[in-house]
């Protein structure tokens, strides 16, 4: 069939349309097959963050309905990376792999490389795309994933070269698409795309486009369906959880979502991420100390602890009513977990501003933290900043920041030494067979003997002995 006779007798409604263009495609992909003698592969490689994730297991859901079979190795017949474009050295990770990639396709005529997420949504980086990496077949971006089956058809069917399709933004949210998870028991589960926030230093309102929340009744019943799928444990995904119900007819809250959720039976635990501290109100608090599903566990980003910089990165809160916000938090939900994001190096930090930040960490406790050193991206606000910090300087305070936040995750984690703790068991051990893999409500890895059979199940274990960030335990019952 030709391209026009394809789209000319594809329907209009979603998303019936991408269920045609993944018959078409499943056509084409037997006929190959034969051809060949074999089935034909495919890989999905995710960078970056958990909304990420759970969009590669779209694309692969979509993928093994069009009959690929799913491969860890790149040297595959269909290969997409799902792009990251937050700091500079994940765009780096990108160029430096298709390279790899390139030698593959030489020695495979039939393979197909795709780009996709984040980084496509950067017009430079398509440009140079489209003059250094012309192997590439397919690039499209965050707003028209829903697309893929119909962008993967053309694309089979296209003989001229790559295919570019980016949107700017959107307000289509698709619903009913296959996924492939990758655990049969947790699972991640959208509630809002986007972000309004322009945080300064931030490019993920220039890629990901404004915030819009996906209706309750259909993230309950998608969570309905994983529950009877056998998936106990879900963690709801947003830029910014706790402004979810933007745009909704009728508005919702987080807190009141979370209640939704945790009425749904045979779920076993929820998780959230990210709450922007600006917006955590006092009912989401409530909720997560009374709602029985909910885990203890906030991801509260600090991003810098020093109210002149927390200004000039557009976070619209300070140094004290964070803390504020921190003690509320632990006032209510006493055996609560907190970790978060911290940035070093912001244009304009001056060691004064560092030490607020290294007060709050201090102060906070943090259970873990994720710190980062400030990457400039071409488009926000701050990569015209005066005063960008020499990078000697940055690594320094990296450092010491490093070492104080692994000293309190230690500390944490060596707090629970002996006591008896709930897991979610979720693999058999890599290293030793002989043990399970399971984490606590707060996060915490935690190995010890047992087998298959408790996989996907909530049981009691005493924590042994503690490894650092980790536990080694025995059951409890
Ligand atoms: N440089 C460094 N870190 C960044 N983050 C976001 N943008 C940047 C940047 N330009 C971090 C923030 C955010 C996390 C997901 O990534 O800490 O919370
Ligand atoms: Fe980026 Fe700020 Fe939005 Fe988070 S809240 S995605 S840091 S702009």
């Amino acid at each position: 069939m030709s391209i026009t006779d394809l789209l000319n007798n594809a329907p209009d409604t979603e998303p019936e349309r991408q269920y045609y263009f993944i018959r078409e495609a499943a056509k084409i992909i037997e006929k190959k097959e034969q051809e060949l003698g074999r089935k034909l592969t495919c890989c999905v490689t995710t960078f970056g963050c958990q909304m990420n994730a759970r969009d590669s297991e779209k694309l692969l859901g979509i993928l093994k309905q069009i009959g690929y079979e799913e491969t860890d190795s790149e040297n595959a017949d269909f290969v997409v990376y799902n792009t990251c474009t937050v700091r500079e050295n994940a765009n780096n990770k990108v160029y430096g792999r298709l390279g790899i990639l390139h030698g593959y396709k030489k020695k495979n005529k039939d393979m197909m490389i795709a780009l996709c997420g984040c980084m496509m949504q950067e017009p430079t980086v398509v440009e140079h795309l489209q003059e250094s990496y012309k192997f590439v077949d397919l690039i499209f971006g965050t707003h028209n994933l829903y697309k893929f089956a119909e962008l993967f058809t053309t694309s089979l069917l296209n003989k001229k070269g790559m295919i570019i399709d980016i949107w700017k933004d959107t307000d289509k949210i698709v619903e009913n698409l296959p996924i492939q998870r990758k655990y049969p028991f947790k699972s991640g589960v959208n509630i809002s795309f986007g972000c309004n926030n322009f945080c300064t230093y931030c490019i993920v309102p220039y890629v990901r486009g404004r915030e819009r929340s996906r209706k309750p009744e259909d993230i309950v019943n998608e969570i309905k369906g994983l529950v009877a799928d056998g998936v106990v444990e879900v963690m709801l995904l947003g830029q910014n959880v706790n402004s979810y119900g933007v745009g909704l007819e009728e508005k919702v809250t987080f807190a009141e979502l979370l209640k939704m959720v945790n009425d749904i039976e045979g779920l076993k635990r929820i998780r959230f991420m990210t709450p922007h501290p600006k917006d955590l109100s006092d009912e989401l608090i409530e909720a997560m100390a009374t709602l029985p599903k909910v885990c203890k566990h906030m991801h509260l980003p600090l991003q810098s602890g020093s109210t002149n910089i927390l200004k000039k990165m557009n976070r619209r809160y300070t140094k004290e009513s964070y803390l504020e916000l921190v003690d509320k938090l632990k006032k209510r939900i006493p055996d609560v977990a907190i970790t978060t994001d911290i940035i070093v190096g912001f244009p304009g930090e001056t060691e004064e501003d560092f030490l607020d930040t290294m007060d709050v960490v201090d102060k906070v406790h943090y259970d873990s933290a994720f710190t980062f050193i400030y990457s400039k991206r071409t488009g926000t606000p701050a990569a015209t900043m005066p005063d960008q910090v020499p990078d000697d300087v940055v690594k320094d305070r990296f450092d010491r920041l490093l070492a104080l936040v692994q000293k309190h995750g230690h500390e944490k984690v060596k707090g629970y030494e002996g006591t008896v703790q709930e897991i979610l068991v979720e693999e058999i051990n890599e290293q030793d067979s002989s043990l399970v893999t399971g984490k606590m409500s707060n996060n915490i890895t935690v190995h010890f003997p047992g087998d298959a059979s408790l996989i996907g199940n909530i049981v009691k274990v005493k924590l042994n002995c503690c490894k650092g960030f980790y536990y080694i335990g025995e059951l409890a019952e």
